[in-house]
Order: structure tokens, then C-alpha cells, then sequence
């Protein structure tokens, strides 16, 4: 075995040891719950991919027409930035429509955990001349870190959170995660941010319960997930997926409840659960802002918000500010 093959087996034993421990913790709260950023393995990634394409499921479509439509705008505001910095870059997708047809040279900075998507983005950004891309695996706070140490002085910069990812976010992890991000931007910078607004709640449940189930299997990944890597034994077919929304809180839930009372062992986290019928597992929140509220919030963390575009059908916020 090479040492490399060596260096990923160990890290790659290190995760399963995290990820059992937050499977223990998490699941024995009350109510229980499992964190949302296991739902992105490699299947659950290309489940989320199919997402964006559902009718249902607006967000991708609405945000990547805001971005063709007012590139330019987006561009000039940020006084044509020599560095773009994108935060869960993904398959690089966005960043494209962004630059498509740019001439000045820039230097893309590529944020994600994701080794495939650093790989995805930057085999889509190769195409785009006068882009040099320089990849961070990392958490995003860790990543902003290393790019504020690269950064020439006096290098303008505009960086990207697109995609509503900002929803995932509880209330107040949500302001502190936009303060570390104004804390790693210099004064002048410019960030772009995209979140998705409250609207009828019809329109919120078919976005997160889809008629095709691709929502659903989406969901209930993070079972077969808990099976193959934990050694559990759920019964896939005894959870049902839920789509909330919940008001008061301003999010739509996702949930798996228990068709019936059932025993379930997680051998690897040492975990038994007795799920009653149903019991459920709360697995997302994804929270829906009012523009006003969010610009409040993107100013309470240290940005002067400058230009908002709302896509007026799906009901979706591009906001783009300046750092204080
Ligand atoms: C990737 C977090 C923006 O909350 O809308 C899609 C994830 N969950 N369908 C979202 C998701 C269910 C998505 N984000």
C-alpha cells in the first residue's frame, strides 16, 4: 500500500469515528435529530444535483437567471475584482455564468470539503480564459483563513454564498458564520449572497416533498447511510419523509418518521433506539428570510447591503453588499 492509500484509510477512519459519535449525540436528543451535512455523500450529492433540476425546486434555476442577467452589474459594483472567493463552490456552475465572458485576469479561490466538486469546478472554470483557480479543500471559516493569507495587498475582491446554503443555518449560527466571513474580507470587498425568501407554503412543500420523491430518497439516504457505514439495521421502508413548515421559526423541516414502533440498532455508534410510530428524526431546516430582515442581518455582521435582485416568481434574493 502507498503511503498516500495509507494517509486517506486513516483519515478516511477518523471521519467514521466523527460521524458515529455525532450520530450518537445527535440521535439521542430530543427530539432526535441527525446534522444536515451528512447528507452529502456521493449519492446524496448526485440526489441534491437531481433536486435542482426538479420543477419543484426552484432556487438553482433562480439564482443561475439573476447571475446571467446582472453579471455585469454584479461585476462592475465590485469594481471588477481581481480575486473572486466562492464558498461551497460545488460544480463550479455559478461562478462560470459569472465570469463567462470577463477578459480581465483573475484569480478564483474554490471553497469546498468536497473533493469531487473541487475537481467538477474546476474542470468547468479551465474553459474560462484569464482565470487562474486555486483550490481549498477545507470548511469554509478554515478556508477563508488561507485565502486572507494568500491575498496580495491593495487586491480587490468579491465573495460568493450562493445557492441559499445561508438557510441551513440556525438564527443566531447564521449572523455569527456572516461576521467570521466579514472578519476574513477586507474593508471595500464586496460579497454577493443568495437566500430563499417566505412565500406560500404550498409552494415551500413541494420544493422540499417532491411529487417524483427525489426529496424523499434524498432524506432517506441518511439511513442507508447510517447502514452501510455504522453497520445499523434501519428498515428503509419503515420511515416515512415529512416536509414542515414551520411558521413561528420561519423554516421548512425536513423529518423521517416511524411508520410503526421499532427497534433499531447503530452497532458502531453503540446506539439502540426505540422509535414509536410516529416518532421522527429531524434531519434539515432550511429557513426563508424577508428581504428587509435579511439585509438587517447582513448589516448587524459588518456589510452595507447595496444591490438586491429578486426573482419575483419563485420568490429568491441575490443581495449584494459592500464590507464595512
Ligand atoms: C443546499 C441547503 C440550499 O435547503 O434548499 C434541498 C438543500 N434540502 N432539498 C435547501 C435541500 C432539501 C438545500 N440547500
Amino acid at each position: 500500500m502507498s503511503r498516500v492509500d495509507g494517509l486517506r484509510l486513516a483519515s478516511a477512519h477518523v471521519d467514521v469515528d466523527a460521524f458515529a459519535r455525532e450520530v450518537q449525540y445527535y440521535l439521542s436528543l430530543t427530539p432526535r435529530q441527525l446534522p444536515s451535512r451528512y447528507l452529502y455523500d456521493a449519492l446524496g450529492s448526485s440526489l441534491f444535483e437531481a433536486i435542482c433540476h426538479l420543477p419543484w425546486y426552484p432556487i438553482t434555476r433562480a439564482e443561475r437567471h439573476l447571475i446571467e442577467t446582472y453579471r455585469h452589474d454584479i461585476l462592475d459594483f465590485a469594481k471588477q475584482p481581481r480575486a473572486i472567493i466562492e464558498l461551497g463552490s460545488g460544480n463550479g456552475e455559478k461562478l462560470a455564468l459569472l465570469l463567462q465572458d470577463a477578459q480581465a485576469s483573475r484569480t478564483a479561490h474554490l471553497i469546498d470539503v468536497s473533493a469531487t466538486a473541487l475537481a467538477a469546478a474546476t474542470s468547468r472554470l479551465s474553459d474560462i480564459p484569464a482565470v487562474t483557480i486555486v483550490t481549498h479543500q477545507d470548511q469554509y471559516e478554515e478556508g477563508l483563513n488561507s485565502v486572507a493569507r494568500l491575498r496580495p495587498r491593495g487586491e480587490s475582491a468579491l465573495a460568493l454564498f450562493l445557492g441559499s446554503n445561508i438557510g441551513n443555518f440556525d438564527q443566531p449560527d447564521a449572523e455569527a458564520f456572516l461576521g467570521s466571513v466579514r472578519t476574513s474580507l477586507r474593508s471595500g470587498d464586496t460579497f454577493l449572497i443568495g437566500a430563499d425568501l417566505v412565500k406560500p407554503e404550498p409552494m415551500l412543500l413541494a420544493a422540499y416533498d417532491d411529487p417524483l420523491g427525489v426529496t424523499a430518497a434524498f432524506d432517506r439516504n441518511l439511513l442507508v447511510r447510517l447502514n452501510h457505514e455504522l453497520g445499523a439495521n434501519f428498515d428503509l421502508a419503515g420511515f416515512v419523509h415529512r416536509a414542515v413548515w414551520n411558521a413561528e421559526q420561519s423554516r421548512v423541516e425536513m423529518h423521517l418518521e416511524s411508520r410503526c414502533r421499532q427497534a433499531v440498532a447503530i452497532p458502531r455508534a453503540q446506539l439502540n433506539v426505540t422509535f414509536e410510530a410516529g416518532e421522527r428524526i429531524w434531519t434539515e431546516s432550511s429557513y426563508k428570510y424577508e428581504p428587509v430582515a435579511f439585509e438587517a442581518m447582513l448589516q448587524r455582521a459588518g456589510f452595507a447591503p447595496g444591490r438586491r435582485w429578486i426573482d419575483p416568481r419563485s420568490r429568491f434574493l441575490l443581495s449584494l453588499c459592500r464590507v464595512n
